[in-house]
């Protein structure tokens, strides 16, 4: 029959909706679709053994102490959690210029790497290698004077720092960790910490995730109340990319390849699912990992309290962004969510 007079004549290649009136058929549209497996869960653990504290700024989330870990973590393996990345919080260990506690033999990221891998056989453990939670100054690498006029003009020694976060990721591979992540942005460390597993025999059995596009963002704020990482003077803008620089990341993807990386990573997420696809692009052949940074997930929470948008409906579409700009592996404080939500 023909349109009748008062419709629109819509042609033939402009007719969508004919793909998605459905539900099954709206999920047919999807690359591919959020599963457990793809999900990292960011854990603080800290060295007061029975620690159980809530951390104020990030909703749910809390600072775990070694006792307290196996049953945490148990039910949500039971919920089919498959992966999970450690962050130290030395709160009596004594910090130093170089990070000392980083890589203690006693530090509750190895005490907790070795726990998890005996109790819980099947869950991945990632530790974050970084200095920033144990220096004193509060800076992710060693530093230096850089004038002899003046104190307090210090700058990042690269060379130094480099070398600390090969010590440090060996540490955590002897621990058991089947991935380490520098997260510190110091240049070349990829190179060196994939050249210390290789040297130390860990090639085949320590994945190395770079954080390669990690960005100077303002939504790291929960994480630093969180972790005690807030650096004692100045900030990180010397080592973590300047938000705009879309050349920077590009180099530094380029680069962690170059270097040896395993995983790549972008973060934070949301702002920058514009570098994700960018890194999917230039390292396709590299699984592409992002972080939901804690200024996000806090974010995210704030806006559904305001009753801006239902949680869950928010927390799966920027999952969703995610998998579309090409990432498999989302680190976030949505897991224990996601791990019931995905089981609905
Ligand atoms: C430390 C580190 C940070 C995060 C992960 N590793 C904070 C920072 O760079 O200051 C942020 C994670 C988050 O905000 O959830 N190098
Ligand atoms: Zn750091």
């Amino acid at each position: 029959m023909a349109a009748s007079s008062s419709s629109i004549d819509v042609p033939i290649s402009s007719t969508l909706q004919g793909g998605y009136f459905n539900p099954l058929l709206r999920t047919l549209q999807a690359e591919r679709h959020l599963t457990k497996e793809m999900l990292m869960y960011p854990i603080f653990i800290t060295d007061e053994p029975d620690a159980e504290v809530e951390i104020v700024s990030l909703p749910g989330q809390k600072r775990w102490g070694l006792n307290k870990l196996s049953g945490f973590l148990a039910p949500l393996v039971a919920k089919g959690l498959k992966s999970v990345i450690l962050f130290g919080v030395p709160l009596h260990m004594t910090k130093d210029s170089r990070g000392s506690p980083a890589d203690d033999p006693s530090t509750p990221v190895i005490l907790a790497t070795k726990l998890i891998r005996r109790e819980f056989p099947d869950v991945v453990v990632a530790c974050d290698v970084c200095l920033c939670e144990y220096t004193d100054h509060g800076h992710c690498g060693e530093l230096r004077p850089y004038s002899e006029v003046g104190e307090g003009n210090k700058v990042i020694d690269n060379g130094k720092s480099v070398k600390r976060m090969q010590e440090v990721a060996l540490a955590y591979a002897k621990a058991g960790a089947h991935i380490v992540a520098p997260s510190d942005m110091m240049d070349g460390r990829i190179r060196a910490i994939k050249q210390a597993l290789i040297d130390e025999g860990f090639s085949n059995r320590c994945s190395l995730m770079a954080y390669s596009a990690k960005f100077a963002s303002a939504m790291y704020g929960p994480f630093r109340e969180a972790a005690g990482s807030v650096p004692n003077f100045g900030d990180r803008k010397c080592y973590q990319l300047p938000p705009a620089a879309r050349g920077l990341a590009r180099r530094a993807i380029i680069r962690d390849v170059e270097e040896g990386a395993d995983f790549l990573m972008v973060k934070p997420a949301l702002p920058y699912l514009d570098i994700m696809r960018e890194a999917k692009d230039l390292a396709p052949n590299h699984p592409l990992a992002c972080y939901q940074v804690s200024g996000e997930f806090s974010m995210i929470h704030a806006g559904a309290k305001a009753g801006v948008y239902p949680l869950k409906d928010m927390a799966f579409e920027t999952a969703e962004g995610f998998l579309r700009a090409g990432c498999t592996l989302i680190l976030t404080y949505f897991t224990p969510d996601f791990l019931d939500w995905l089981s609905e």
